[in-house]
């Protein structure tokens, strides 16, 4: 995996693509006390060619354990596919200015809905390792793996939904 002057990875056509798709990362972070926080981010995108970000929207833990210990880790996995990579790096934390306002617009295009945004987390990537399931040991392949999935997640659905007819459907009171 390249790297350039800085130390920091070039993040793959791969990587940028699994991203693109998961829209879903998890976010690890550290307390001050040194104990775990982890976090779901689906606001994560792409920044360039070392870097990713997300918003913190309504992340005050993530927010605030950053800005002691500001190394963090990201774990993106396609559901499909069954495999993604982890990130590693340093974050910065950007409540306003450049970064900022493009980030929130790359975001808000492509959602086409607004969020008051408390900061942005700029993640540079260190370290990037994949993450590949077991499950490929029972597999051909990635496309076997992807027909699989798309089948079991027609049963998993039809299960969870017949849960929320007993239970009813979540609603947030605004
Ligand atoms: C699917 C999903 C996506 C989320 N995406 C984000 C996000 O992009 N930014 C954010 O600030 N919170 C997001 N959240 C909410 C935070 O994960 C949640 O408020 C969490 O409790 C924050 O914990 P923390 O303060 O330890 O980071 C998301 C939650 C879910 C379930």
């Amino acid at each position: 995996m390249a790297n350039d002057a800085r130390g920091s990875i070039v993040l793959t056509a791969d990587m940028r693509a699994v991203i693109r798709s998961a829209h879903l990362c998890f976010a690890a972070t550290v307390t001050p006390e040194g104990l775990p926080n982890l976090s779901p981010k689906g606001t994560i995108r792409i920044w360039d060619d070392h870097h990713v970000f997300f918003l913190d929207i309504a992340s005050p833990g993530t927010r605030a354990n950053l800005a002691v210990h500001p190394w963090m880790e990201l774990n993106v996995v396609d559901q499909l596919s069954r495999r993604g990579y982890r990130f590693f790096g340093h974050s910065t934390l950007h409540a306003s200015g450049e970064i900022f306002e493009r980030a929130v617009r790359i975001v808000v295009g492509e959602e086409k809905a607004r969020y008051p945004v408390e900061s942005v987390v700029l993640l540079e990537v260190h370290r990037a390792a994949p993450l590949i399931s077991p499950g490929y040991w029972h597999v051909a392949d990635e496309s076997a793996m992807r027909a699989q999935w798309r089948e079991r997640r027609v049963a998993l659905e039809r299960e969870f939904e017949d849960h929320l007819k007993l239970q009813g459907v979540f609603r947030v009171d605004r």
